[in-house]
């Protein structure tokens, strides 16, 4: 069910080369936003990247990675609204693949009057006019792909544009995160048989139950990653949690509830989980492995954005199967279409 031909069959729009055309996305970016212009923090007391489901998560990622070393905070907005602690000098950075979103538009345009500096990254779009009418910085990403299956271009140019945000290089972290997603591409491509293939073989796992991600800080992103990725293209409920909080909630559900067998808990793990927290998390699976059978998931890379990067790619691979296996077309996304052509009728009303 899970061969080469099979997963052709359900994915006529291309998904399965989307989703290999990471590492080159993120490296062709990465370069090509090293010519343009740099976004210096200057006077900014913190960096705004805003942006919405499949443009913001690379911002979550990135802001992730980086959240040790950042000189300023950086914070994902996902709204209408700016905070009300945003100041004129603060840096906005809005992401919208489309450039048509509206939150991202309302909040972009807030900090525009409140005379935020802007960069934007997008295909073009609403967002495009706007900048370049301010004379802002607009970072293009190529156009024709879902705004999920750009996320290699938008976190590229991020890692570049940002590198000013961060004490250290970033660019060698990035250079080897993208060598290891090339050797992960290997294993679990379509071609690459069910034995060998991680990603087969959980989204089989997978087929019958409804995934709820865990992780705990840096990788909160990464599930978060995987679930969008399992509602967007395997077309099913999903969801994410996060990791210490939940072991003061949540875990009285899996521990309790008899509906838990019903859902699978995976657990995004690494190998530099500092040593109260790998604890916490060994005693958690071991309770929640009493209701339900627990995954649990790592990446051997050789740097922290290589494993939270690996990670990531093996949730997209898991999706593309899960598809596969439901017979479903991983690419488009109908009730979302239906959501943004009611909000545009309801905006052109009022
Ligand atoms: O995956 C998707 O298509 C959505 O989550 C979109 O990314 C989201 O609606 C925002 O659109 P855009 O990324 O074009 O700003």
């Amino acid at each position: 069910m899970l061969d080469a031909r099979a997963v052709a069959r359900v994915d006529p729009g291309g998904m399965r080369d989307i989703i290999a055309s990471l590492p080159d996305q993120i490296s062709a970016a990465a370069i090509w936003a090293e010519g343009k212009a740099r976004a210096p923090i200057a006077e900014a007391q913190r960096v705004f990247l805003i942006g919405m489901g499949g443009s913001a998560i690379a911002g979550d990622v990135f802001a992730a990675w980086v959240a040790d070393r950042c000189k300023v905070p950086i914070q994902v907005v996902r709204d209408y609204r700016l905070p009300s602690y945003a100041r004129p000098e603060d840096l906005l950075v809005a992401v919208s693949y489309s450039g048509n979103t509206e939150e991202t538009l309302g909040a972009t345009a807030e900090g525009i009057k409140l005379g935020c500096r802007v960069i934007a990254i997008t295909s073009g779009g609403r967002l495009g006019d706007l900048a370049r009418g301010g004379g802002w910085p607009v970072f293009e990403v190529p156009a024709g792909l879902p705004p999920r299956g750009a996320f290699g271009h938008l976190f590229g140019i991020l890692s570049t544009i940002g590198s000013g945000w961060t004490y250290g290089d970033l660019r060698g972290d990035v250079e080897q995160a993208v060598a290891h997603l090339n050797e992960l591409r290997t294993r679990l491509r379509p071609e690459s048989g069910v034995r060998l293939n991680r990603a087969k073989a959980l989204a089989l796992r997978l087929k019958t139950t409804v995934p709820i991600l865990y992780a705990a800080p840096p990788f909160t992103a990464v599930a978060r990653r995987w679930q969008t990725q399992l509602n967007e293209n395997a077309k099913v409920l999903a969801f994410s949690s996060t990791f210490p909080e939940a072991d003061h909630n949540e875990l009285v559900g899996w521990v309790e509830d008899p509906r838990a067998r019903s859902y699978r808990p995976i657990i995004l793990r690494d190998a530099d989980e500092p040593p109260e927290l790998k604890r916490q998390l060994d005693i958690t699976t071991s309770l929640m492995s009493k209701r339900t059978k627990v995954e649990e998931v790592h990446d051997d890379g050789p740097s922290l954005l290589s494993r939270m990067l690996g990670t990531l790619y093996l949730g997209d691979y898991v999706s593309l199967y899960l598809a596969a296996l439901r017979g479903v077309d991983p690419l488009p996304l109908k009730p979302i279409e239906t959501l943004k052509a009611k909000l545009a009728a309801a905006r052109r009303k009022s």
